[in-house]
């Protein structure tokens, strides 16, 4: 666990330190919950946005994309379920006065003992080596089994408690586990009580004729509330999908974990319009088909699991998240959801227009259900910038930081180099910049030795360092140092666009999905 909180602690200062998340208003002392992305952050996460949308708009012939306004007329978001429902459970501890989530305190409680099972596994590993069959060991181990059925009954209960709306259950729940304040240890609690986590806001001139506004929590019912407007003008035939990506805000209780849970971040959200009865396939596909995104960018598959929801949201038939291995545990970083047709059912009801798709082949209208796919960018940042930050040991016994980003997602492609301040080297560094920033964000560094410039750049997680020396002078090649490997190769200046676009295209990363 220390080992954990320490990497936790590693990612967020390097994060600072090379100009990636900043704590947002920090010289005010900073707002919680709130952060901005820096130079390099700000090109991480547009690189980020434009893969998932390489991905699902630009090849996929039946999706596209729209950008909607993030304030939209508040009977939305009473048709949508999130007036009345869009609640988290709350309790406070009454000795240290600190809130918390009532169902984050019971799944905290849970990965406690998933870390049991973790420990078991390691000293079986270590026991049997190679002949240790994993799968065969959680299945039949007693003690695994034991602690696993420990956890599926407690989550199982919470689920059932939570979508009846027995908050008692809850609270006797946390009682019968004994959870005590992490930061009191005391089991001093007071009832469960729903807090909703949108944030108000007004639209008017005076105060009487104001009207009370929502900042959007989704993305999602900007394309619902679009949706009869995009199949009739670009003629979209079901299943077709819109995609959207853009801020979203919450009042989270629980704002912690630096950018996994924020009250101000950005969704990557694409609602399928299907043909009802058809939901359970659609599930299972766009399950394989995003699980396959994540795998291209390398992160390591064993970094990922579907985690399948007990409790369901209020428009949801069916849920799984893919959740990923973060510093601090597995947990959700996408949500798939099949949503039936409440929400544009709720929307026709609401609005009193019709929201149907008339089906020539069928020969009928009908409302279509939807299949979601939604991911927070601020945490696929964090699972990508986390995943990718190692402290090396290296053979002469010293360590180097290195920030292995995907090449493709990287802020800065390359780094330009001249050995020395002089002798013209630098002249030709600035000119290769000139000639690569046309396609590639390229940096120009001359300060320092060259063996620290690199480690600068390892840190920053630029992929290729292109050095500039005397045999230059001679014959037009370079060296170009590789970030994760360290090697080295001598290449002709002409060849360098053609290197390194072998390596950043986005078109070779998605062709491994
Ligand atoms: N439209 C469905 C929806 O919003 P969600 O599971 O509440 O579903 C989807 O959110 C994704 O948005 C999550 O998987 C997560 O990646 C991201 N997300 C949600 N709340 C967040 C928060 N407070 N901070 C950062 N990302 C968040």
């Amino acid at each position: 666990m220390a080992k954990q909180e320490d990497k936790f602690k590693k990612v967020i200062s390097h994060a600072k330190e090379y100009g990636y998340v900043f704590q947002s208003s920090e010289i005010y002392d900073g707002l919680s919950a709130i952060y901005d992305y820096a130079q390099n952050g700000v090109e991480l996460k547009k690189n980020i946005r434009d893969y998932w949308w390489k991905a699902m708009v630009q090849m996929h012939d039946n999706i596209v994309g729209i950008d909607s306004a993030i304030f939209m007329h508040p009977t939305i978001w009473k048709a949508s379920g999130h007036v009345d429902a869009f609640n988290d459970p709350l309790i406070d501890n009454k000795d240290s006065k600190k809130r918390y989530r009532a169902d984050v305190l019971i799944e905290d409680y849970c990965a406690k003992i998933e870390t049991k099972i973790n420990k078991e596994i390691k000293k079986a590993t270590k026991r049997f080596g190679d002949s240790f069959n994993k799968d065969e060991f959680i299945t039949t181990n007693t003690r695994v089994l034991g602690y696993q059925e420990k956890i599926d009954t407690i989550l199982s209960r919470m689920g059932k408690s939570l979508e009846k709306e027995d908050l008692a259950d809850v609270k006797s729940l946390i009682e019968e586990l004994e959870i005590a304040c992490p930061l009191s240890g005391s089991k001093n609690w007071t009832d469960v009580k729903q807090f909703n986590l949108m944030f108000g806001t007004k639209l008017g001139a005076s105060a009487e004729s104001a009207m009370d506004l929502y900042l959007r929590p989704e993305t999602a019912q900007g394309i619902f509330v679009n949706f009869l407007n995009v199949q009739k003008t670009g003629r979209m035939k079901i299943p077709f999908g819109i995609a959207q990506t853009g801020k979203a805000f919450r009042n989270e209780i629980v704002a912690r974990q630096f950018i996994f849970r924020m009250r101000e971040f950005e969704q990557m959200e694409m609602q399928f319009f299907i043909k009802p009865g058809t939901q359970k396939e659609w599930f299972e596909k766009w399950k394989e088909t995003r699980l396959k995104w994540h795998l291209s960018l390398g992160l390591g598959e064993d970094n990922y699991r579907f985690h399948d929801h007990e409790k369901l949201a209020h428009y949801a038939d069916a849920a799984t998240d893919i959740e990923f291995k973060f510093p601090f545990g597995f947990k959700e970083l996408e949500g798939i959801h099949s949503r039936t047709d409440f929400d544009l059912s709720q929307h026709e009801k609401f609005s009193g227009k019709k929201l149907q798709y008339f089906d020539h082949e069928e020969n009928k209208s009908y409302t279509p259900y939807v299949l979601e796919t939604s991911i927070g960018l601020d945490r696929m940042f964090l699972a990508v910038f986390s995943n990718s930050l190692v402290e090396e040991e290296l053979e002469n016994g010293t360590t180097r930081t290195v920030l292995k980003l995907p090449a493709v997602l990287a802020p800065n492609k390359a780094a330009i180099l001249p050995l020395v301040k002089k002798d013209g080297l630098p002249a030709i560094a600035k000119k290769i910049v000139e000639d690569l920033k046309w396609d590639f964000n390229v940096v120009y560094d001359e300060k320092d030795a060259v063996g620290r410039r690199y480690r600068r750049q390892d840190a920053n997680g630029t992929p290729f360092c292109i050095t500039v020396d005397h045999d230059t002078l001679e014959n037009n090649t370079v060296t170009i140092r590789y970030r994760d490997t360290m090697e080295q190769s001598r290449v002709k200046i002409e060849d360098l666009r053609d290197i390194i676009k072998q390596e950043v295209d986005v078109k070779n990363w998605l062709m491994k999905m």
